[in-house]
């Protein structure tokens, strides 16, 4: 078996930072070409894809901003010469609790739908055509664990975009696998990330780590080998599939 993503073109979205970081910099391990996407850390981006080499380049786009989102498929393949493997990794975990006012309640939905799940469907279909053209491709979408056992209060916004999210991943392996496109969706539980320490710092480091069968937090570098993996092709015929990534938090 190998892992060889040489003439490949991965298009990682929140790549700057966190687990897109840890991403980006295990696909071009493996060969492959990124495009590091990022919103408003153009120095850490630039940093990564200096890391990346084989040609990676930065791409920016708000993924609150669905104009915005629109057109970032289409700069990637132009500046990059197509796009192999679609990686919708870019997310955002906004607190919206139940007394917060119906405009700052609105504000939070709205964001954390725009970027965990609009952003992505939008992303989803361009790679799609362009995949169609190309003869296949494969759609990796970042889930999360909330997906399958919901959050907190506060963050029901959060655990409704990434169940959107798994139902978009499973829709596109139905509708487009005939097109030769795979889709797989990975969820992680808690991962070192500036995301997670902003749930620690709410709630508690004990929080992140009270139901983990492993005693410790997941790094990002402990979720990117399976998206090189997925992303590699020997994993084709489980598309449609969510790998859980959770240091064992089901079976604790
Ligand atoms: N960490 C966890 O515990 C955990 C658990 C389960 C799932 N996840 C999921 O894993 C993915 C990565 O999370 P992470 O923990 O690595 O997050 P992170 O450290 O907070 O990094 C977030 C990344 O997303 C980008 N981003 C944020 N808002 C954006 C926007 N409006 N438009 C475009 N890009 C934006 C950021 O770009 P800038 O640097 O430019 O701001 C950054 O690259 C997310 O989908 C998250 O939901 C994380």
């Amino acid at each position: 078996m190998t892992l060889d993503l040489s003439g490949q073109t991965a298009l990682v979205t929140g790549a700057s930072r966190g687990i897109g970081r840890a991403i980006a910099r295990a696909l071009a391990k493996a060969g492959a070409t990124v495009a590091v996407h990022f919103a408003r850390s153009v120095d850490a981006a630039d940093a990564v894809a200096d890391a990346c080499g084989n040609g990676s380049q930065t791409f920016q786009a708000d993924l609150s901003d669905l104009d915005a989102t629109d057109g970032l498929i289409d700069e990637v393949t132009e500046r990059l010469g197509g796009l192999d493997v679609l990686i919708n990794n870019a997310g955002v975990a906004q607190s919206a609790p139940l007394d917060a006012s119906t405009s700052n309640w609105n504000e939070a939905w709205t964001r954390t739908m725009a970027v965990n799940l609009r952003a992505p469907e939008l992303l989803c279909r361009h790679a799609i055509r362009h995949f169609q053209a190309r003869g296949g491709g494969r759609i990796i979408n970042i889930a999360s664990r909330a997906a399958h056992r919901g959050d907190t209060p506060d963050y029901m916004a959060y655990a409704a975009s990434k169940a959107g999210v798994v139902a978009l991943t499973k829709s596109v392996a139905r509708g487009f696998g005939e097109d030769n496109i795979k889709a797989f969706a990975v969820a992680p539980g808690f991962t070192r990330t500036d995301m997670a320490q902003d749930f620690i710092d709410t709630y508690g480091e004990d929080y992140a780590t009270h139901d983990l069968a492993l005693s410790e937090l997941t790094e990002p570098e402990d979720v990117a080998p399976t998206v090189v993996f997925l992303a590699s092709g020997n994993a084709d015929h489980a598309t449609g599939t969510t790998i859980d990534i959770n240091a064992g938090s089901y079976v604790h």
